[in-house]
Formats: C-alpha cells, structure tokens, sequence
C-alpha cells in the first residue's frame, strides 16, 4: 500500500491522539478527531495522512479516505497560511454572502478554490457553519467573523500578518 515510513506525528499529537482514545469506547468513533489533530499538524490530509491516520487508529485507509473526503472541515489539498472559508449557504446567502464572495476574490486576486501566490490566503466556499443568526458568516483558521459586510472585509485581511 506504500507508507511512507519517515511520516509520523509529533510527540505533541501522540499525546493528543492518546488524549483522545481513552475518550471513546473504539478506535474508529475518535476518527474526526483525531482528523483534525491530523489537519493541525500537517495543515492538509494528505494520501501519507490518510495512511498515517489509518495505521494509527487500525482502519482501513479507504474508510479514513471516505470520511476526510466527506467533510469539508478537512482540507484535501495545501492551503495558504490563512484559509477562509466563507458560507455559502442559505442564510448568509439570503443576507449577501455571494457580494462578499465577489469582493473577497477582488481584493485577494483569486477565484474561490485557489491561494494567493504568495501563499498566505486561500479562500474557499463551505457549507452551513452553524452560525446563522449573525450571517453572513466566515472562518477564518479557527476564528469565526459575522455579520460581515463588505467594507470590513479589507480591515480583517489587513489585521492578519
Ligand atoms: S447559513 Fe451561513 S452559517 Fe448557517
């Protein structure tokens, strides 16, 4: 199946990753979690990801494939240092999220999908993010930012170096 065998997790996800074991009662219900120690230490998931997450918890690497591809709190490919992720869905949509969108793209110089060339952002449409009383609603790494408007757009981007 090709492991790479020089790919492994840090001490500090280890400890994480035994953290999060003894919380459930078998290996494959600690999947999403252990995902996203995964995500946060290697930033994207990987087929070596995949493969490590699969050996780790005992599961086949098809199955862990299947869910990593499921959701799309799990990114499947490399992602710029800041990764928007704005809703699309059906709240934010109702209160102006496409308008956002389209300014987003025209201040990054990017279409949604893509990073920055020089790495830093990438910006992607998701779905519903559960935070739909104060759409329109984007997350930027782990922080939320709602009620956006267009004009606070630039102030946001600006504050993160
Ligand atoms: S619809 Fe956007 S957060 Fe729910």
């Amino acid at each position: 199946m090709g492991f790479n065998m020089g790919f492994e997790f840090s001490k500090k996800s280890i400890d994480k990753i035994k953290e999060t074991l003894l919380k459930y009662p078998e290996k494959e219900a600690s999947l999403l979690p252990v995902l996203h120690i995964a995500q946060d230490e290697f930033l994207y998931i990987s087929q070596d990801v995949i493969n490590l997450v699969a050996l780790t918890l005992d599961i086949h690497p098809s199955r862990v494939k299947e869910v990593a591809t499921f959701y799309t709190m799990y990114n499947k490919k490399p992602v710029g240092k800041y990764h928007i992720q704005l809703c699309r869905n059906i709240s934010c949509s109702l209160r102006g999220s496409s308008n956002i969108k389209e300014q987003l793209e025209k201040i990054l110089n990017i279409k949604a999908g893509e990073t920055t060339s020089d790495g830093k952002f990438t910006l992607s449409t998701v779905e519903c993010l559960g935070a739909c009383g104060t759409a329109p609603v984007m997350q930027i790494n782990d922080k939320y930012y709602e009620n956006l408007t267009t004009d606070s757009l630039k102030t946001i981007l600006d504050s993160l170096s």
